[in-house]
């Protein structure tokens, strides 16, 4: 049977086929390695086989269409795929699936996806994109800022809620649940709920300001819209959710849901397992496409190579970019930095990722020797330095808050 998964050179159509890139380890030669991918993921296997054809192979066979170093470029038939039923589980099982075990690979890693529109037509995007939250939020041009209620786990309802109220009143535009909290005893998410709405239009009527803050709804799928459901009721005006805990699908029945009209904040909890080897694994680009795809309206990205989390200035700005860049016309996403953030970092993550970015700060708020809302005033005040284009030590002898946070974190 005459048929080669590789086709060096050959032209394909993007709108006929999934274009993907992968970094290769191996010792093997490169094409086979590639071919051995190519098959493996669409009509071969180890072996030759008595039950497959040329039409067959034709018409669904993948092909390595690129090789440049351990770069590998190929490209699926969308016959392969099964956009309306199978969705984006049958998409990864795809592009991403088997291969990563394969013996004769050291590592492999999936660093892009080229999707065709006759995929991407099934799939909604953001309902409120950077556009949409800056309305929510009544914030023109300056960044978003936010925090994470810490600790993570073990506030009561009550104690929660003083929490989100202090940073509303120090000025923070986002709050939002951890990634591990969801409905436990200790913290029942209708009450934590209805409590952070008091505490929000409290801070509101005390002084005007806007903040909003992210439920965790993070469940199994037989839960995840009851869960919403019950989080808007009780005044939700954000949900959040763990996309890769949850699935990519979770993102998209929740932004589907006529009944759940706020916008989805999306964090990437267990990320690392899968992006943090550069030599093996899936990159964030991806995750970020498939994100905007579903329907999320803020996604973490990392914090550009600042902060307490393991991440690569590049890498990052690669999702960055798979966030606001043209993308079949879907809105964009906003794109948060989160982990380890305090207010020294501030300007950094400004230069690196421009206005449109949410900050966030857990321990860079509540860890402040004055408190919560001391905490959220010094990330406050670090952001107006900068879109000032003041240094922090500068703005910090008439900010005090600023400063007590130099002081202790340093800059
Ligand atoms: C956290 O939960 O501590 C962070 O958001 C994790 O940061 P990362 O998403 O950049 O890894
Ligand atoms: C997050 O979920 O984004 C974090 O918990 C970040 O927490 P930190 O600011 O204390 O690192
Ligand atoms: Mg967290």
């Amino acid at each position: 049977m005459k048929f080669d998964y590789l086709a060096i050179g050959e032209e394909i159509d993007p709108e006929g086929y999934v274009l993907t890139t992968y970094s290769v380890k191996t010792d093997l030669p490169i094409e086979k390695a590639a071919r051995a991918i190519a098959a493996e993921q669409s009509t071969g296997t180890w072996t030759d086989i008595s039950t497959t054809s040329e039409v067959i192979l034709k018409k669904l066979g993948a092909k390595v269409i690129e090789i440049e170093g351990g770069l590998v470029k190929i490209a699926y038939p969308l016959d392969d795929f099964d956009p309306e039923v199978g969705g984006i589980p049958q998409f990864l099982s795809v592009v991403a699936g088997n291969l990563f075990g394969l013996e004769d690979l050291k590592g492999v890693r999936l660093e892009d996806v080229g999707i065709p529109a006759a995929f991407a037509k099934n799939y909604p995007g953001p309902a409120f994109g950077i556009e949409g939250l800056r309305n929510v939020l009544e914030r023109k041009d300056k960044p978003l800022i936010g925090t994470i209620v810490k600790p993570k786990i073990g506030l009561a309802p009550q104690r929660f809620a003083d929490y989100v109220y202090e940073a509303g009143i120090g000025g923070l535009t986002n709050s939002k649940d951890d990634e591990t909290l969801v409905d436990q005893d200790f913290c029942p998410l209708s009450e934590r709920t209805s409590a952070v709405g008091d505490a929000i239009d409290r801070v509101f009527d005390e002084v005007g300001h806007r903040l909003i803050h992210a439920v965790n709804v993070s469940s199994p799928p037989d839960k995840i819209l009851e869960l919403a459901e019950l989080a808007v009721a009780n005044g939700a005006r954000e949900i959040m959710v763990d996309v890769l805990t949850c699935g990519f699908d979770a993102v998209r029945v929740l932004r589907e849901d006529p009944s759940i009209k706020v916008p989805i904040h999306v964090h990437r909890t267990m990320h690392g397992a899968l992006t943090r080897n550069p030599e093996h694994g899936i990159s964030m680009t991806v995750i970020a496409k498939l994100v905007r795809l579903c329907g999320g309206d803020a996604l973490h990205i990392g914090t550009f190579g600042v902060g307490k989390m393991h991440g690569s200035a590049l890498e990052d700005k690669l999702s960055h970019k798979a966030l606001i860049e043209p993308f079949f016309g879907l809105k964009d996403v906003m794109p948060v930095c989160s982990g380890g953030v305090h207010p020294a970092l501030v300007p950094d993550l400004i230069k690196l990722g421009g206005r449109d970015i949410q900050i966030q700060a857990g321990g860079g708020v509540s860890g402040h020797p004055k408190g919560v809302r001391e905490g959220a005033r010094a990330m406050c005040e670090a952001v107006d330095a900068t879109v000032r284009g003041v240094s922090l030590v500068d703005y910090a002898k008439d900010h005090e808050a600023l400063r007590i946070a130099i002081d202790k974190w340093g800059v």
